[in-house]
Order: C-alpha cells, then sequence, then structure tokens
C-alpha cells in the first residue's frame, strides 16, 4: 500500500543543475572492499547502481593522496587505475538513472606510519587522536601522536584537494562533497580540540576555518560551486574530537561556505538511535539552516517520518540516510510502500569475510 504521508520526501529537488528524483539521499559510507592500489571494488558498480533510486548517492570516503589514507582497503581518487575504477562506478549509477557525487577525503591524524613510508601521519597540531585503525593484515593499532604540518605545507593540501576535484570529474562524478566531519583532517583544522597551532591556521575561528575554506574554494573553481557540497558533524565526538563552542564555529564555518556559493551543507546531527545528541548539547543545525542559502542535508537516525517531519518544518531540504541505504538498495520502494526493511548485518558493515560480495551487493529486493 502507498505511503501517502511521506509527499516531502518523494518530491525532485533542484540541486544546482541537478535535477534530483527524491530527497532521499544514501549518505557515504565505507566499506572497506577497495582492492590492491586503493581502487574501488569490481562490484562498487553493482553496490552503487543498486541503489540509485536515491535522489543522490554520495561515495564512501575516498582519498585525495596518499597523505590522507588511514584505512586498508579504501578507496582513493588520485591515479589513473583509482579515477578508471570510478568511472566503472559512475557510468553504472548513470545508467541506472542515479546522481552520484564522489566524497572527498584526508584523514590527517587517524592514521599509521605505515601507510606514509615509515612517516608520521600529518595534523594541525602534534596531538594524538582517540581512535584504532586497521593496518597490513588486518591488525588493529591504536593512533599516535601526528606531525603537525607547517604553514608552508598547506597550499599542498589545497592542492591536494584540487587535483582530486579534477580527477572526480574525468572519473564522471556529478560533484563532490568535502569530507569535514568525523575527526579527520578538516575537522581537526577547524575545531579547537586539537588545532593548537598559532599560524594564521590556528587561534581564532577564522583561522582555524581557514584551510577548509581555501580548500572549499579551490574544489569550487574546479568543478563550479553548484556542484560541492561541505558535510560537518558540529557535535560529533568521533576520534576525540571537542569544541569549546560549536555554535559560533560552525556558524562561521557554513556561512563562509554560503558566500562561495556551494550547493549544500550536509549536518550530520543525530536526532535518533545510538548516537543521538543528549538532550543536554545544543543542535547545531538550525543555526546553520539561518546563515546557509543553499540546500541543508541532515543526516543521523532518520527514518521516514522523521525525514519527511523535517523537510514539512523547513529544516532540511535533503536527508542523507546511511544504514538504511546500505541494507535496503530499495530503500525509497520500501518507503513508498510502507514495506518492511532488511536487517543490516552489522558484521559486515566494515569487515568482509571470505566473500567480500557478503552483505555488499547481497541485500534481497523487494519482490516486484
Ligand atoms: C558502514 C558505515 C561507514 C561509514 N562511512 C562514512 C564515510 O566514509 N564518510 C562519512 O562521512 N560518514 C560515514 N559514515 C557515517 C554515515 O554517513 C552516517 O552519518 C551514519 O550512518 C548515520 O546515518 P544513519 O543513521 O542514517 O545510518 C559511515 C557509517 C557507516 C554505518
Amino acid at each position: 500500500m502507498a505511503n501517502t504521508d511521506l509527499n516531502h520526501l518523494f518530491s525532485p529537488y533542484q540541486l544546482g543543475e541537478l535535477s534530483l528524483r527524491n530527497r532521499m539521499v544514501m549518505a557515504p559510507m565505507t566499506r572497506s572492499r577497495a582492492v590492491e592500489g586503493n581502487l574501488a571494488h569490481p562490484l562498487a558498480p553493482t553496490y552503487y547502481a543498486q541503489r540509485a533510486s536515491a535522489g543522490l548517492i554520495i561515495s564512501e570516503a575516498t582519498q585525495v593522496s596518499q597523505q590522507g589514507v588511514g584505512y586498508i582497503r579504501t578507496p582513493g581518487i588520485h591515479s589513473a587505475d583509482q579515477i578508471a575504477a570510478w568511472r566503472r562506478v559512475t557510468d553504472a549509477v548513470h545508467q541506472a538513472g542515479g546522481v552520484i557525487f564522489a566524497q572527498l577525503w584526508h584523514v590527517g591524524r587517524i592514521s599509521h606510519p605505515e601507510f606514509h613510508g615509515g612517516e608520521l601521519p600529518v595534523a594541525p597540531s602534534a596531538l594524538k587522536g582517540v581512535g584504532d585503525v586497521f593496518i597490513a593484515g588486518g591488525r588493529r593499532v591504536p593512533v599516535g601522536v601526528p606531525r603537525a604540518l607547517r604553514t608552508d605545507e598547506m597550499p599542498d593540501i589545497v592542492d591536494q584537494f584540487r587535483a582530486a576535484a579534477r580527477n572526480a570529474d574525468l572519473a564522471g562524478f556529478d560533484g563532490v562533497e568535502i569530507h569535514g566531519s568525523s575527526g579527520y583532517l578538516l575537522d581537526q583544522f577547524l575545531r579547537d580540540g586539537s588545532n593548537i597551532r598559532t599560524d594564521q591556521y590556528g587561534g581564532s575561528i577564522p583561522n582555524r576555518a581557514r584551510l577548509p575554506l581555501e580548500v572549499a574554494a579551490a574544489v569550487a573553481a574546479v568543478l563550479g560551486a553548484r556542484r560541492v557540497g561541505y558535510r560537518v558533524g558540529p557535535n560529533l565526538t568521533l576520534h576525540g574530537m571537542h569544541d569549546s563552542d560549536p555554535v559560533a564555529t560552525f556558524t562561521y564555518l557554513a556561512a563562509q561556505l554560503d558566500k562561495l556559493g556551494i550547493a549544500y551543507l550536509h549536518v550530520a546531527e543525530p536526532v535518533a538511535g545510538e548516537e543521538k545528541l543528549p538532550a543536554t548539547v545544543e543542535p547545531v543545525a538550525p543555526h546553520l539552516r539561518r546563515v546557509f542559502s543553499g540546500a541543508i542535508m541532515l543526516n543521523g537516525g532518520y527514518d521516514a517520518p522523521l525525514g519527511e517531519a523535517a523537510i514539512k518544518a523547513g529544516q532540511a531540504d535533503l536527508i542523507a540516510y546511511g544504514v538504511p541505504f546500505l541494507a535496503n538498495p530499495d530503500l525509497p520502494e520500501r518507503l513508498r510502500r510502507g514495506a518492511p526493511l532488511n536487517t543490516p548485518d552489522y558484521p559486515s558493515f566494515y569487515q568482509p569475510g571470505p566473500d567480500d560480495a557478503v552483505g555488499y551487493i547481497d541485500y534481497p529486493f523487494l519482490p516486484r
């Protein structure tokens, strides 16, 4: 039976030049299945094309450079082979009528010397994050103290993102999302819990936002701002992140991103589930809505009624669904029909078993 209470979620949306068929976005999800050379898996075209009924797909986080690597079996977009592997994905998604952005990623301090020829991972400051990394042989080790980037290395970071944006274009992506959340490099610069620099990239909020904004400006210059999104997680504490004033910090960033005219701001601020923002923490998303005139995409714990309500109330234009899309390739159709959802198989999210396909491309579709 059709679910008639989801009119907002199912209405089309014009994102820059792109016509999205609905407001349901597949959130970026690392699946740890990339193959030798950090190439998207041969089954990735199938996996993403299966989910092409999303209004927009955002790819799993994809490294802009070798320096940006922090995990085994994650894809990059800085070599010709990587671009070719992604081209197979974008072709498959487009053939299935979908729209797909690449999420551009530099992990910063959430890494290990093993990925960097024995050199330390880089970060704004020599402050250790919290978390583990998987290295060769699947061994899990805690992250260590990184090396603080010199001021004269900053243009190179911007160049890494600029080149990755060009490569994303070559690979046939419709646009890119800059990964500015979850405790990775750009988030490490922005928040004062991880940035204690004394140069023009640390200290005041405008200084801490400088690198993220330089990156966004460079990427927008390559692709056109309307093909660029930026993801933030103002209250996410993942990887030991914190900030003394998230409302002020992220409102400043959002207002500056607005001046660049980027297409959307993706705000990961969970409203339900285990990660739900505690009642004592002030949500930042409403502040960002006020200063950012492009699309606001909300994420974290949304189901169909919550997503519908957020769009109806004017809090969001788009809703990103993570786990629901992972486990339900035909999520929009299931929501439309009010059909039950598949049960997510958590162990295979990031750790494939002997067969990469399991938990990847074998979630069933509804019978026709
Ligand atoms: C398996 C998995 C991998 C993820 N990888 C990424 C990632 O690569 N980039 C990112 O920004 N967020 C990543 N996330 C976070 C999701 O984008 C999303 O914020 C989270 O799943 C909450 O949304 P949900 O409640 O709809 O699942 C990942 C989440 C999961 C479950």
